[in-house]
């Protein structure tokens, strides 16, 4: 019935003039009958009441239309306007906006949705099936069941009902986007299942990003707790199994004055007894033990770092000048020349001019950069791409009181799952000897703990891995202390 609304005032306005117009002719003509018996009186009066008529209904119809036509033009307006303000409220959100006609099964796409993963509008047709395939593996399941849970309820009247999915869309360019989806059922058939439904995607990628970043921090914090405290623990037999294999080492196996006393006075000569061990390989077995000793007293050294307790020796230093110094480094280093050359690897520079000194432990931060540097030339050597020229970029610059730090490699790359580990002690995807899986927490810990920044990993597998280090130029207790010493300078 709602198709026939628009009938409803034309055949008003038609009824009240029928009506009208017969009320009038018959009532003009009785009463004309009653009070006039001339024929030509009657007749002119007659054609007067015609056309008073005429102008009577005029007026009517003026009224009529005029009444009915302004309050159509009001509502024209009233939604031209409020079209244009969901129109700018769209485009100032920047949501897309997805409109699906289920038992058709086509679909609408606003510009913006397609914008927002890279494409650009209509780039490829909309249709339920094409969100399928632009979703994260991962989030299919989840995220399709949502829908399909949702779509079968049937809420209690008058309560609107929407769902809402988080999920991952593939960009054009290959990378992945976290979108929320929310709905809503706009119409039902008339046996109530749904035939349109229409929702929003936003991009919360940066919010997933932030969440993903303060959950590693937490649980960076308490595994470095874990790891100092275990190193602590270790470092004692460590150093007894150290001195008792030294001693071991100068007791049986040198050739000094107190080993042939005591060989004499068991009525033995000491090249005897060295004789025995060298034929059972002795002296073999205690430099092992030397050796393993040395390789986890390396470690524990290492561990260490993640206790407060280190010795920082804070003072301004220019972060363009660390990074060259530790480009060098790595060109000498030995290790790194014993698998292959750094030097094959182009390094390119961005570095923003007159970037400020910062405070930090010049050292330290050469081990940070160290670190990340011998993992991109590890990775650009093991798995880098044959045809593309391994190259490293290096970027440098100034945002508000922060330096920005950016070391870029065109390796492998990585996938989530070790992306999201990378930062553990002990986490490494090198062969046991090779790799400690310790280089880049101990990174994270020089940078988050000891200097109060942030370091972070981004990655595109089979094409980059990014690694960006926010610094803070100043260092509240660096300022405390040199502010202390200006006192007494004064003072003096
Ligand atoms: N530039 C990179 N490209 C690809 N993978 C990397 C890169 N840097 C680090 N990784 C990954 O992170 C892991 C941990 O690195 P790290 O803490 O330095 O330990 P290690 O180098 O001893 O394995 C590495 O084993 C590697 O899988
Ligand atoms: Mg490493």
């Amino acid at each position: 019935m709602k198709k026939y609304k628009w009938l409803k005032p034309s055949l008003t306005v038609s009824l009240i003039y029928i009506i009208f117009g017969f009320l009038w002719i018959t009532l003009s003509d009785a009463l004309l009958l009653f009070f006039v018996s001339d024929q030509e009186t009657y007749t002119t009066l007659q054609t007067w009441t015609g056309w008073f008529y005429v102008i009577i209904t005029a007026f009517l119809v003026f009224h009529l239309t005029s009444r009915g036509l302004r309050k159509v033009m009001q509502q024209e307006q009233e939604i031209s306007e409020s079209r244009a303000r969901l129109a700018l409220a769209l485009t100032a959100v920047r949501d897309g906006v997805w409109d699906w006609d289920v038992k058709r099964n086509a679909v609408y796409f606003s510009p913006r949705y397609y914008e927002m993963l890279g494409f650009t509008p209509d780039e490829f047709p909309a249709s339920f099936e094409a969100w399928r395939s632009l979703l994260h593996p991962e989030d299919k399941k989840r995220s399709e069941a949502i829908i399909a849970d949702y779509l079968k309820k049937i809420p209690p009247q008058g309560i609107p009902d929407t769902f809402s999915t988080e999920f991952r869309l593939r960009t054009k360019d290959g990378n992945w986007r976290w979108i929320l989806s929310r709905g809503q059922i706009a119409a039902r058939d008339t046996s109530n299942l749904p035939v349109r439904v229409i929702g929003t995607h936003v991009d919360i990628t940066e919010r997933k990003e932030t969440e993903e970043y303060l959950l590693q921090s937490e649980k960076m914090i308490s595994i470095g707790g874990l790891a100092a405290g275990m190193a602590h623990e270790i470092n004692n037999p460590l150093s007894g199994i150290s001195g008792a294999a030294q001693n071991l080492n100068s007791r049986l196996l040198s050739d000094n004055a107190a080993n042939r006393k005591a060989a004499q006075d068991c009525n033995v000569s000491l090249d005897a007894v060295h004789a025995y061990l060298e034929q059972r390989q002795i002296p073999r077995m205690v430099q092992g033990i030397l050796e393993s000793v040395e390789r986890a007293s390396t470690i524990v050294k290492n561990m260490l770092a993640f206790s407060r307790k280190t010795s920082r020796s804070f003072s301004y230093h220019s972060v363009e000048e660390l990074l060259e110094a530790t480009v060098q480094l790595a060109s000498t280093d030995y290790n790194l020349k014993q698998h292959y050359d750094f030097r094959q690897i182009t390094i390119l520079r961005n570095y923003e001019p007159n970037t400020p000194q910062i405070a930090c432990d010049g050292n330290q931060l050469q081990q940070v950069f160290l670190n990340i540097l011998k993992n991109a030339a590890e990775a650009l050597h093991e798995k880098g791409i044959p045809e593309r020229a391994p190259e490293i970029v290096l970027r440098l610059h100034t945002e508000a009181d922060h330096v920005v730090i950016s070391i870029e490699d065109n390796g492998p790359g990585m996938n989530d799952a070790v992306r999201k580990r990378i930062f553990e002690p002990f986490f490494t995807t090198k062969s046991i000897g090779y790799g400690t899986g310790l280089g880049l927490s101990i990174s994270y810990f020089i940078i988050t703990n000891e200097h109060k920044g942030e370091m972070e990993v981004t990655s595109s597998i089979g094409n980059w891995t990014k690694f960006t280090i926010r610094l803070p130029v100043h260092n509240a207790e660096l300022t405390k202390q040199q502010l202390q010493t200006n006192e007494t300078l004064l003072d003096t």
